[in-house]
């Protein structure tokens, strides 16, 4: 079976899309590389781009079933898996350009692996990507049966959580864009965690999602306050205050909030759109 085919061996237009943009960040970074347009550091630079879309394509691995649910689109789910080993793609792409940095002298990328914990923590996401590619096969799915592949596929949190430290770590000063992931990290799992309790028929009502979206948002404005605090000494209601006016742009609690909320508002009107035309509401 072909990566564009569904199960039934049909070729499936989602599938082929997904397939053929899987490759578009990679090739415009390579393409990038060759004519020179990453000067003046382009390894740093392919680095940062092919990680960047290593943490992406995880999140929106993740992203697939709180969405698939939310609006109410099932054959979201043919691509997570693509989506997942294209994950692991960009993660050894992204390794070996770090190696290729190094002039491949591996005993040194070894030491700074052990030595430095932020590679340290990327490296042991990169492993536990190879354990949940190796075991996405058809025949490895069926070898480990249904609930056990379930059961060690669930690394993927893990997995996500170091990857989002990983980043945090490496930014250093700007921690804009690595607070955002790391807020929608708090949304996906508050997904999955209030899904456990309240979900009904298999989908988490759409109230609790908007109220996912306001803690999330909550969370993630605490937690950018309680690093201001800690890392700079800033007063915490200066960083809180921040959230209210766009002084010092739009912060990341707003972003998390924002996309929430979009999420939220897309699976009400597919909902509406589900409903039967009698039940429509009408607004003449
Ligand atoms: C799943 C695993 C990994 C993910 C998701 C990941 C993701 C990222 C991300 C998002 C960045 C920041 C990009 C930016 O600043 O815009 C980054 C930077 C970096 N990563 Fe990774 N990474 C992973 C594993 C690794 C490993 C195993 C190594 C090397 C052993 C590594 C080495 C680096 C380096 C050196 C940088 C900083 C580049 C620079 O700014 O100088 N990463 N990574």
């Amino acid at each position: 079976m072909y990566p564009w085919q569904d199960y039934s061996g049909r070729t499936s237009a989602l599938k082929l899309a997904i397939f053929v943009a899987l490759f578009g960040p990679g090739l415009w970074t390579a393409l990038s590389f060759a004519m020179g347009w990453l000067q003046p550091q382009p390894f740093t630079a392919a680095i940062r781009e092919i990680g960047l879309w290593t943490i992406r394509l995880i999140f929106i691995a993740l992203a697939i079933t709180p969405l698939r649910a939310i609006l109410q689109w099932s054959r979201l789910i043919l691509v997570r898996r693509m989506i997942g080993v294209a994950a692991f793609a960009y993660a050894i792409a992204h390794l070996s350009l770090y190696t290729a940095d190094q002039m491949f002298d591996l005993a040194k990328v070894a030491s700074e692996i052990v030595h430095r914990i932020y590679l340290t923590i990327g490296f042991a996401a990169v492993l536990g990507l190879s354990a949940l590619a190796a075991t996405s096969t058809d025949a490895m799915t069926r070898r480990l049966g249904g609930r056990n592949w379930q059961r060690l596929h669930r690394l993927v949190y893990g997995i996500a959580l170091l990857a989002v430290v990983h980043y945090c770590m490496q930014s250093k000063l700007d921690l804009w864009e690595p607070t955002i992931v790391a807020g929608i990290y708090g949304w996906l799992m508050g997904y999955r965690l209030l899904a456990r309790y309240v979900a009904v028929r298999g989908r988490l009502p759409l109230p609790w999602v908007g109220l996912l979206g306001v803690m999330a948002a909550v969370a993630t404005a605490l937690g950018e306050t309680a690093y201001f605090w800690l890392a700079f000494g800033v007063a915490p209601m200066r960083v809180i205050a921040a959230n209210w006016s766009l002084v010092t742009g739009v912060r990341p609690a707003a972003i998390v909030l924002g996309l929430a909320l979009a999420v939220t508002a897309a699976g009400a009107v597919r909902a509406l759109m589900t409903l039967p035309a009698k039940r429509r509401p009408g607004f003449a």
